[in-house]
């Protein structure tokens, strides 16, 4: 599909340009920035120019394919759409758009919690292999009815993220008035106004319609507006979660279970020994913890303790094909593109979206050629160039 503000969107830096100038200051650094002083946010992405590729010459890849079995199911790329409860906000109906997308790649795609669209009509609406994202509650009940509610619509997997059990430090919303309560004041109120093709066409749309957005999949007695506090604020705090918690929720979810946020090999044991399918290593994209190493390079340990039993996945700070390489490379199974998709959202909704994916598609593709490699399946260790040269001839 062509779309005009797309032609020259030849990178996701690119729809992360075009991302920044249709959307309010506020959400846009609400989505683009890191934690406190931002070491995190930075290192996810210097921590792929230390990982070099090896190449293989003169290997016939004329055929190659991106297909890669998850979860004993096939998808066509090593890539899934990451929880992120704010593709609403970058496009009119954006997490339907940005579902749609997925669908149309062959990718999954997990919704989360705190999203606007609720999860039963992103499952009637769209379908596609989809994965809910669950935030523990301090009311435990309030968080099964969700998992129920997610069995009950066919979602496949569900992943429960473990690493924001306080929120981040992110100084910039305070400083943009964004908050929880949101409240208009003059600065985010000229913000919006100075952003006509996102007031237009996105907030306005909402107002005309379905009124100002809602988390759509919180229980009645914590749905809200988006620009309200929260009406039961013990309820939906987090920070008394364990491992007793991972356990119940093995118990009454007969799907796939990911446990998202580990960034050590003891936490990844910890989790297959309770019953995890999967183990995501990802430090949220910089966004909670600023101390935390880059998930690429703790990869590997939790590859090598897990990664016979357990299916490793690994997200944050993935915005060029060879960094998804380089990780399927050091055993990751799949990667989980947040930021570079909801840029692509924020664009041109499904087609942005759509196109940030392709970017993913043909880049892994190219670095695929150039390392000699014909499928996504058989990229490990022999790619690395850190593997250390074996004279023997093999392919
Ligand atoms: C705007 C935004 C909102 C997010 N919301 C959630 C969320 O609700 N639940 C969750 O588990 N992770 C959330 N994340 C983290 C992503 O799932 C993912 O770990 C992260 O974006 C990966 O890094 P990347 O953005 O560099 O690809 C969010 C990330 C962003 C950028």
């Amino acid at each position: 599909m062509s779309h005009s503000a797309l032609d020259d969107a030849f990178n996701i830096f690119d729809l992360r340009d075009k991302a920044k100038s249709r959307l309010p200051k506020w959400l846009f650094e609400f989505v683009d920035r890191g934690t406190e002083d931002e070491v995190a946010l930075r290192n996810n992405r210097s921590a792929f120019e230390h990982i070099k590729l090896k190449t293989h010459i003169l290997n016939d890849v004329s055929k190659r394919t991106q297909h890669v079995t998850l979860f004993d199911k096939q998808h066509d790329m090593p890539i899934a759409i990451a929880p992120t409860g704010s593709a609403g906000m970058m496009w009119y109906q954006g997490e339907l758009e940005l579902a749609r997308a997925a669908k149309a790649a062959g990718i999954p795609f997990s919704l989360s919690t705190g999203s606007i669209t609720s999860m039963e009509k992103i499952a009637s609406d769209v379908g596609g292999t989809l994965w809910f994202q669950l935030y523990m509650w301090a009311d435990r009940n309030l968080s099964l009815q969700l998992v129920n509610r997610a069995k009950a619509a066919g979602y496949e997997g569900l992943i429960v993220t473990v690493d924001g059990v306080v929120a981040g430090n992110r100084e910039y919303n305070q400083r943009n008035g964004f908050s929880v309560p949101f409240s208009y004041n003059q600065r985010n109120s000229i913000d919006v106004m100075t952003h006509p093709r996102w007031l237009l066409g996105v907030l306005a749309r909402y107002l005309l319609t379905t009124g100002m957005p809602k988390r759509e999949n919180y229980p009645e007695e914590l749905k809200q507006k988006i620009t309200s506090g929260w009406k039961n604020q013990a309820a939906v705090r987090n920070d008394s979660l364990s491992w007793d918690d991972l356990k119940a929720l093995r118990a009454v979810w007969p799907g796939k279970l990911m446990v998202k946020g580990i960034l050590n090999a003891r936490d990844a044991v910890m989790a297959a020994d309770h019953g995890a399918d999967g183990v995501i290593v990802s430090n949220h994209g910089g966004r909670n913890l600023d101390s935390t190493p880059a998930p690429i390079d703790v990869l590997p340990r939790v590859v090598d303790a897990v990664g016979n039993r357990t299916t490793v996945i690994v997200d944050s700070g993935f915005r060029r094909g060879s960094d998804v390489v380089k990780a399927l490379a050091l055993g990751a199974k799949m990667v989980l593109i947040g930021r570079g998709t909801l840029y692509g959202t924020a664009v041109a909704g499904q087609a942005g979206a759509a196109r940030a994916i392709d970017i993913y598609r043909e880049e892994i593709d190219r670095v695929m050629a150039l390392i000699g490699c014909t499928s996504v399946a058989d990229l490990g260790a022999k790619y690395l160039n850190s593997s250390g040269d074996s004279i023997s001839v093999n392919s």
